[in-house]
């Protein structure tokens, strides 16, 4: 298993350039099931959940072929519409694949995901808005079994706002007879750009980027083409690292306004950000200075930026609370930062973070894809080295993330 060898006190300065959405890429390719035309897609990040999700389409029959830096996608010839177990249970986001396989095909057997390290994360939601839709749906063996010879348009509010649960519902909906109202619809900018892939398929879909959407089912959709989004998450973590190690460094490729909430939180802790159409400059000099938040959904203070900020308010002058609404159990990192010396507590979903002036590194373990982000930060602003065990976690989110690090002058290795 490969770990991370890092050792912290660098200042970073340079250029980095952020990839696409990794969770805007998860349902993009999903979309390849709902059509029997090409889908030639650009920026698709090169990480290990997009390569399980090729695995699993691929072996539904889906055709992908790399052509340079895009990535062509045939769903001409799909004979398996099944997501097994050892595939689901490895990535959740595979659940994806339900709404388009029933919407096309009329049925879909996908294995239920269990818990994770983060929560429970049931997908009740979705069968729910599956079967308000007409789908017949069992569930037996930790599989479900849906049905249903045509979807119909009906009106879904959903129990509490759901982003991928949003992405499988208006998938459905593009092929389903007649029009879809979904209510409590999640805003992430990736449902929107999921939305958008849509639209050039020949979907109609209005109320994009609103809470209300509403879909009119059409008979088919076309191939079409389109750029993934900017992964804003990798953007926010990188700016945490330099905020956290120090230095000046401008993000290539992304946009300040998919990540107000934490651009925002990054101006009070006393660094420098400034921004055009397709680039970001952060600027840190001295101590960053402590910053409370709630996560929230979209436009709010994202959940998948939790870890890090926290990692920066590890070092920061002043204390901090953090309340995380979204997940009842995403603090597995507080006790690996602790291990590096910084002093968090933990009250049921609020962490107080008591800034300590020095972290001091040490080995410790990564448990879920934020959470390692968190201690790559937590590493970079430390003395001394830090290993983190079990980075397979961070490849599945992140795209090569000690090589764009190394560039902008961290030391850090990976260690096979
Ligand atoms: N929920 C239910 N029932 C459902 C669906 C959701 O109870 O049917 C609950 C969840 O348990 C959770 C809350 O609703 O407490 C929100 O979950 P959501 O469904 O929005 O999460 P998700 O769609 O499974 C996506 C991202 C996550 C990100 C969350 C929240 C993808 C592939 N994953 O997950 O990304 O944290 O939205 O923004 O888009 C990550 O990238 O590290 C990651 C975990």
């Amino acid at each position: 298993m490969d770990k991370l060898s890092i050792t912290g006190g660098k200042r970073l300065s340079g250029e980095i350039t952020i990839s696409g959405a990794k969770n805007a890429a998860l349902p993009i390719l999903c979309a390849g099931l709902l059509t029997a035309d090409t889908l030639a897609l650009a920026n698709v990040p090169r990480l290990q959940d997009v390569a399980t999700m090729q695995k699993l389409l691929r072996q539904m029959g889906l055709s992908i072929e790399e052509k340079g830096d895009l990535l062509e996608l045939c769903g001409r010839d799909i004979h398996s519409p099944e997501a097994p177990y050892e595939m689901v249970k490895t990535m959740r986001a595979s659940i994806l694949v339900l709404g388009p396989l029933l919407a096309r095909f009329g049925e879909a057997k996908v294995s239920l995901p269990g818990g994770c390290a983060i929560g429970s994360r049931p997908v009740d939601q979705h069968i729910k808005g599956l079967q308000a839709m007409g789908a017949e749906i069992l569930i037996e063996a930790g599989y479900i079994h849906a049905r249903a010879k045509k979807l119909r348009g009906t009106r879904i509010v959903t129990d509490m706002i759901t982003v991928t649960g949003t992405e499988n519902l208006m998938m459905a909906a593009a092929l389903a007879d007649g029009e879809t109202v979904l209510e409590n619809a999640a805003r992430e900018p990736e449902v929107t750009d999921l939305a958008n892939l849509l639209v050039a398929m020949g979907a109609k879909i209005e109320g994009i980027g609103s809470d209300r959407l509403c879909i009119t089912g059409v008979p088919a959709l076309h191939g079409a083409s389109h750029a993934v989004i900017a992964d804003r998450i990798e953007t926010g973590t990188f700016l945490c690292a330099v905020a956290a190690a120090g230095g000046d460094v401008v993000l290539r490729h992304t946009r300040a306004d998919l990540l107000d909430a934490v651009v925002d939180k990054l101006r009070e802790t006393g660094a420098v950000l400034t921004s055009g159409d397709d680039w970001i400059r952060l600027q840190m000099a001295g101590r960053p200075k402590a910053v409370g938040f709630r996560t929230t959904e979209y436009p709010g203070f994202p959940t998948d930026m939790q870890a890090q900020v926290m990692a920066l308010n590890c070092i920061a002058e002043g204390s901090s609370r953090i309340i995380e609404t979204i997940f009842e159990n995403r603090y597995m990192h507080v006790q690996e930062l602790n291990r590096l010396g910084a002093a968090i507590e933990i009250d049921g979903h609020t962490a107080v973070a008591q800034g300590v002036p020095r972290l001091v590194g040490a080995p410790v373990m990564a448990t879920d894809l934020r959470a390692s982000a968190s201690l790559v930060i937590a590493g970079l602003a430390a003395e001394g080295t830090t290993l983190i065990d079990r980075i397979y976690h961070l490849d599945r989110g992140y795209d090569r993330m000690e090589v764009k690090l190394s560039a902008v002058g961290a030391d850090i290795q990976r260690i096979r």
